[in-house]
């Protein structure tokens, strides 16, 4: 029998389609059938950002106020025996687009009942989105087999600078050997087809519904100890502010833009002070919390995994 698989996706900039088509290009299988949901939101976001509107989003995110978006292509009645979330992640929480499909009636419809594999490609935080996003699953009665979790492999201070000048001004390229380009590297990109491969082994041995996980042994996530503090830190702060901007007005609204400009000397304060400190505070406490972190870092790694032992089944 064909098996049947749904990708749901919304990029920007084209890297995590490419993210998408490098995963689906060992998927596709004599038969197996692949549907892709490029969202479109009603009213399209902008790329590059200008600075007001990307600050602008952020309440919205954390707090998952969806937008409406265009109706979908696929047919929400459809049977699927897999269905991949393809997200990036925007203020430690899912993109619009896609809190919008979790949480859509079109989108609980499709997910009831099925399994689903999580893919996000995001600059390095993603713990606090991926908690969002099972949330949601779960809300839809959806089953989590797996997570692949991208990131940028430069380290955190570096990106800090690298993404927001991809974002605002457009610019991914190096500069001059200084700086490193922005995102995902393209080889993580292309070895991205390892998952497609083993997802696809395991779509056509199925003779019932898909258990999971099907990717451990795979590195499909890894999880930066430094990092599970400062994203705990920022979403507490996001919440806060996200309540008061919330308060002052609604998204695009004028009588935001004082307090959102308060907010943007707030962020960079945060990133040049917190991130450091509390990178060197960990180092520090390390002996005291390595059990705690280990525990949390073994939490945010499931289902799949950060081991590696299957890697030479890349394709
Ligand atoms: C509004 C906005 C907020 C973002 N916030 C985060 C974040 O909190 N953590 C993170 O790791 N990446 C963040 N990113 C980077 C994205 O996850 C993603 O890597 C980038 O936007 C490229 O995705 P694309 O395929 O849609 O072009 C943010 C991007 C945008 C546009």
């Amino acid at each position: 029998m064909r098996k049947k698989v749904l990708v749901v996706y919304y990029s920007q900039t084209g890297q995590l389609t490419s993210i998408v088509h490098s995963l689906c290009r060992t998927l596709a299988a004599d038969h197996i059938d692949i549907s892709y949901e490029a969202l479109r939101p009603m009213k399209a976001y902008p790329f590059p950002w200008p600075l007001w509107k990307f600050l602008d989003v952020f309440p919205e995110c954390v707090y998952l106020d969806a937008p409406p978006l265009q109706p979908l292509q696929v047919d929400p009645s459809t049977d699927f025996d897999l269905i991949i979330i393809a997200y990036t992640v925007w203020f430690l929480s899912p993109s619009l687009p896609i809190s919008a499909f979790l949480q859509s009636d079109a989108g609980r419809r499709l997910l009831r009942g099925k399994p689903v594999i999580t893919l996000s490609a995001s600059r390095n935080m993603w713990l606090t989105a991926q908690t969002k996003v099972v949330n949601l699953l779960t809300a839809a009665q959806a089953r989590l087999l797996d997570n692949i979790a991208l990131v940028d492999s430069a380290p955190s201070l570096v990106t800090f600078i690298t993404t927001p000048r991809w974002l605002l001004t457009g610019k991914r390229e190096s500069t001059g050997g200084w700086l490193p380009a922005a995102g995902i590297a393209a080889a993580d990109i292309s070895a991205a087809g390892r998952f497609g491969h083993a997802i696809a082994a395991a779509l056509l041995a199925a003779t019932g519904p898909l258990h999971g996980p099907l990717l451990q042994g795979l590195g499909a996530v890894k999880v930066n100890p430094d990092l599970i503090a400062s994203e705990r830190i920022g979403h507490r702060s996001f919440l806060l502010w996200g309540r008061l901007l919330r308060a002052a007005g609604p998204a695009g609204s004028g009588r935001r833009k004082p307090l959102l400009l308060v907010y943007l000397v707030f962020l960079v304060l945060m990133i040049v002070s917190v991130v450091p400190v509390n990178m060197l505070l960990r180092k520090l406490l390390s002996p005291f919390t390595a059990s705690r972190v280990r525990r949390l870092q073994t939490h945010y790694e499931q289902p799949s995994g950060s081991a590696t032992f299957r890697m030479q089944e890349r394709p």
